[in-house]
């Protein structure tokens, strides 16, 4: 039996490579969420249970929430969440604390590493520098995992604590933004949550689409079909960026994707990415 489990979500890479370096360092097996998610039930079997996810909208994903909810532990086994974020990563961590606490378990411990931004350009921010911290910060949570230390370890208190009062309006903005992106009236009453599957209706793809078919192979929720090299989004949308930011002849536009700054990690491929759905480019 493999001494950890390592649940992964990623869109363009960062929580890839953060996953499958805890995952090594821990001597456990590495598994992408969306290969379980659909499960009525998930129930891993080694006694240390990590999940590893990028932050969206100052929160959780929405894979990461359903992944949550159905996460089948025993009592006495350590749970750990890492998310990675690019500025501030507001609740994210609370949120999977406080599903699993509704279903009588609990994260054990949350950590945060800060990594580059995939969803817009932030002409200060200097990748080479977060690529370079992110395996020291790696260092102290292995170290903090062998040791079962418990707790909420923030990597960013301060931009944690200035955004805390903001949160909820936050929240608000995101739900607008979202209407907007969504094309859904606004004043809907619609969540974030349930808005962002709807976030592909703005997605389009230009006279460069060659229909080579990568962008339905690097969503790992299946949420793009191929029909007659034609890209139809399905509405079940993570807003991982994937698809856009994968698409060798930046073909795909949309209100998620207009700024046109492409982003991913450097030593994640296409291909890695689609092992999270089990279709290889
Ligand atoms: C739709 C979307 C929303 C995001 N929202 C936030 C956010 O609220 N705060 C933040 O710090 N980073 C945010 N990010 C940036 C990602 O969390 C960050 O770049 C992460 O490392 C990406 O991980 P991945 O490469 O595994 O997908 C957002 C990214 C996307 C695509
Ligand atoms: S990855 Fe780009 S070029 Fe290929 S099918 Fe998708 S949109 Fe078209
Ligand atoms: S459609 Fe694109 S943005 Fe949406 S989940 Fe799939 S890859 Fe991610």
């Amino acid at each position: 039996m493999a001494k950890a489990e390592v649940y992964y979500f990623s869109g363009t890479g960062n929580s890839l490579v953060l996953a499958k370096l805890v995952a090594e360092r821990l001597g456990g097996d590495l598994i992408p969420i969306a290969s379980v998610v659909d499960r009525e039930r998930i129930e891993p079997v080694a006694d240390v249970i990590g999940i590893v996810f990028p932050v969206y909208y100052a929160d959780a994903p929405n894979i990461v929430r359903r992944f949550a909810e159905k996460l089948e532990t025993t009592e006495g086994k350590y749970i750990f969440a890492i998310r990675n974020y690019g500025g501030g990563a507001g609740d994210s961590l609370k949120t999977v604390d406080r599903i699993l606490r509704s279903r009588g378990k609990a994260l054990s411990a949350g950590f945060g590493v800060h990594m580059p931004q995939n969803a817009f350009h932030k002409p200060w921010e200097i990748k080479k520098l977060a690529y370079r911290r992110a395996p020291k910060r790696i260092d102290f949570i292995v170290r903090s995992i062998g040791a079962r230390r418990t707790g909420l370890f923030y990597s960013n208190v301060l931009v944690q604590a200035m955004m805390a009062p903001f949160q909820g309006w936050l929240r608000r903005m995101t739900a607008l933004y979202l209407e907007k992106a969504s094309n859904t009236p606004s004043g809907s009453g619609l969540t974030v949550e349930q808005l962002m599957p709807l976030a592909d209706r703005s997605f389009a793809v230009d006279e460069k689409c060659t229909g080579c078919g990568t962008c339905a192979r690097v969503c790992a929720v299946g949420n793009i079909e191929i029909v007659d090299k034609k890209t139809i989004w399905q509405n079940r949308c993570e807003n991982c960026l994937a698809c856009f930011n994968w698409c060798p002849t930046n073909a795909i536009h949309g209100a998620l994707a207009n700024t046109g700054y492409r982003y991913h990690h450097p030593d994640v491929t296409a291909r890695d990415l689609a092992g999270q759905s089990g279709a290889l480019t």
